[in-house]
């Protein structure tokens, strides 16, 4: 294989860096106008490559190798959750162009809104596996202002593109490089991790109706606030999630919008984002459970009614072993000793992706563990780890 130039994945992954600039991170949501100059970036890097760009009618870009099979597909996302770090999804994508400029025959995707901007859930890595109807695109709202989904589209100019459908027969597999978002490599000391298996995201909306009234005249026991109906429900769920849950599921309650949100008003309607997440099926069902019982309890014990919407149910998935034993081989080869297996507690587009092919994925260490945030970070000498035992497995399953 044609060396891999460090030097020019370096400078693609801060070029890019530089698209919606944050701090020492970005703000790249999806469709926004940064959001549409990084996938225009994107595709004339990708044709600098030798691969023939495009882009969907949900704003997945692919570029594809034009020569003879056999192919791996390799990539990740671009957008960003807000003012977030430069690495996420980036540095798959990005290590994607640097395998297809060392001429090995790969098609590299950005698939769009991984970070859920709107309510779909994994929008472009579920229309490509052909998981995703015309209705859901017609359902969709943008998680933070409600713009239906087929305005945002419009208004990026993607409205009536065809939607990209993988193939799985051009195709060995899925691999996808990313920064861990946790602190396990970090703490061992390894550079490089190979997933295991990615936890599922069961995201939902609990709204809650009480009624709004004035802080003052309305005596405590004659109010109905949905406030501390909120409240008390979230606090339910912390005690009771403990023993319902498996070892690694998280939750977690990402807003909590009260109305009307003012000092003097008691607050007539709550609106509370929350998720859970757990690789394992039938835990996820158990929380499920659990959650509708609390809520059941909320509407018998409270004088506000509380309503739950699932908002998305994503699929938990177990990387292929083959993939990961090639990654486990190069990455023995690249840094014997210094590597090993672990969960994904992230979702990531390979969970969707590795219903169609096999799919795996290798991570970096994040510094301190942080993600989701501006100062998200890992060193350059991890950076460039990663992509050589990116390469050297893609390079060893090509080859096979
Ligand atoms: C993906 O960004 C996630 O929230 O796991
Ligand atoms: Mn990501
Ligand atoms: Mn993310």
């Amino acid at each position: 294989m044609p060396a891999i130039d460090a030097a020019a994945f370096l400078r693609d992954l801060h070029a890019l860096r530089g698209i919606g600039r944050f701090r020492t991170g970005v703000h790249r949501p999806t469709y926004s106008p940064q959001d549409m100059e990084s996938r225009r970036w994107l595709m004339d890097r990708m044709a600098e490559c030798g691969l023939d760009p495009s882009i969907d009618g949900v704003g997945t870009v692919i570029g594809r190798h034009p020569g003879s099979g056999p192919h791996l597909l390799v990539g990740s996302h671009i957008e960003t959750q807000n003012e977030a770090g430069w690495l996420d999804g980036a540095l798959g994508v990005v290590a994607g162009l640097a395998l297809a400029r060392a001429g090995l025959p790969v098609d590299v995707v950005a698939f769009a809104d991984e970070e859920g901007h709107f309510d779909v859930g994994f929008l472009g890595s579920r229309s490509a596996i052909g998981d995703l109807a015309e209705a859901d695109i017609d359902a969709g709202r943008n998680s933070h202002d409600g713009t239906p989904l087929r305005d945002a589209l419009a208004a990026a100019g993607l409205a009536g593109l065809p939607r990209l459908r993988l193939d799985p027969a051009r195709y060995r597999g899925f691999l996808e490089l990313h920064i861990e978002q946790g602190t396990r490599l970090e703490g061992a000391g390894h550079a490089v991790g190979i997933v295991t298996g990615i936890v599922a995201i069961w995201q939902w909306r609990i709204v809650i109706e009480g009624q709004q009234d004035h802080a003052g005249g309305t005596t405590m026991a004659e109010r109905r606030d949905a406030g501390l109906a909120a409240v008390r429900l979230l606090a339910a769920i912390d005690r009771e999630f403990p023993r319902l849950c498996g070892e690694a599921s998280t939750w977690t309650t990402g807003r909590i919008a009260l109305e009307p949100g003012a000092p003097s008003i008691i607050p007539g309607r709550a609106e509370i984002l929350f998720q859970f997440r757990d690789v394992a099926v039938p835990v996820l069902e158990r929380m499920e459970a659990g959650l509708r019982a609390l809520v059941r309890e909320s509407n018998r014990r409270e004088r506000c009614t509380a309503r739950l919407e699932a908002v998305s149910r994503a699929t938990p998935a177990l990387c292929d072993p083959g993939l990961m034993r090639a990654l486990s081989t190069a990455a023995e080869a690249i840094c014997p000793g210094g590597w090993q297996t672990l969960p994904s507690g992230a979702g990531h587009d390979a969970q969707n992706v590795a219903r169609i092919m096999p799919a795996a994925m290798l991570f970096v260490p994040s510094i301190g563990g942080v993600s989701h945030h501006w100062a998200e970070d890992t060193r350059e000498e991890d950076l460039v780890q990663g992509l050589r035992v990116l390469g050297r497995a893609a390079e060893q399953v090509l080859a096979g």
